[in-house]
């Protein structure tokens, strides 16, 4: 995935402290509308989804784990078409520069925390995909809509990707904790506009 321009220089000459969306000399300063909506769609999926795996694979649920089961089914079948979608758009388009007031160091660190989440939220998806239909499990949602399994019945890759799976969430878990706690340091300890860049969720011009 490219990274965003700029990542690695300190060059531009733009005033990043304005909060302007827009800069003439380096483009926009803000991710764009669709970035935006994709960012929040998948920290609302996934603040839905990491309770609701954890409650009902939790002891005692009496009539409740069925439901959550096919929640957490249907709403990770559609998190995995957004996750896959947005690291297409993500390779197909360059996000907008660091701020100047960021070093160098920490513009690569958010890169690099930025490439491990995508990477983590893909894990996260595809092995609770294989895990279910792997291991022969229907996915109501999809079946609802007519799209069948698209793999065979694999009980063993099934049982590795149920690990997988469990350490993705641990990991995704960590690492958005991080970067939740970077980007509130900086709106609320520095007063920049770090947040800003991908808040609200629709870019005002
Ligand atoms: C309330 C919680 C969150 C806030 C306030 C927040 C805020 C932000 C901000 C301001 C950026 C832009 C950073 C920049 O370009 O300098 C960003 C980027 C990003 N965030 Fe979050 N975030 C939150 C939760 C999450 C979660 C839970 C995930 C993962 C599941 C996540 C994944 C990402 C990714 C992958 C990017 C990089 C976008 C790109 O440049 O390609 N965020 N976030």
């Amino acid at each position: 995935m490219s990274e965003p321009a700029g990542t690695s220089s300190n060059g531009g000459s733009a005033d990043a402290s304005s909060g302007s969306s827009q800069d003439v000399s380096r483009g926009p300063r803000t991710h764009g509308t669709v970035a935006r909506l994709f960012h929040w769609a998948v920290v609302l999926m996934v603040v839905v989804q990491i309770p609701a795996g954890i409650a009902m694979t939790s002891e005692p649920l009496g009539g409740f784990a069925d439901p959550l089961y096919i929640l957490h089914k249907g709403l990770g079948s559609v998190l995995l078409l957004v996750v896959v979608a947005r690291v297409l758009w993500r390779i197909t388009h360059r996000p907008p520069s660091f701020p100047d007031f960021m070093p160098p160091r920490e513009q690569r660190i958010a890169h690099r925390t930025h490439m491990a989440l995508y990477a983590l939220l893909l894990v996260m998806v595809l092995s609770g995909y294989v895990r279910t239909v792997g291991d022969g499990y229907p996915i109501e949602l999809l079946n609802a809509i007519g799209v069948p399994p698209l793999l065979p019945s694999m009980p063993r890759l099934a049982a590795v990707m149920l690990v997988v799976h469990q350490f993705a969430v641990i990991g995704l878990v960590g690492l958005a904790a991080v970067h939740v706690a970077v980007v509130l340091k900086h709106q609320l300890v520095d007063g920049n506009t770090v947040l800003e860049r991908m808040w609200p969720p629709v870019r005002k011009s």
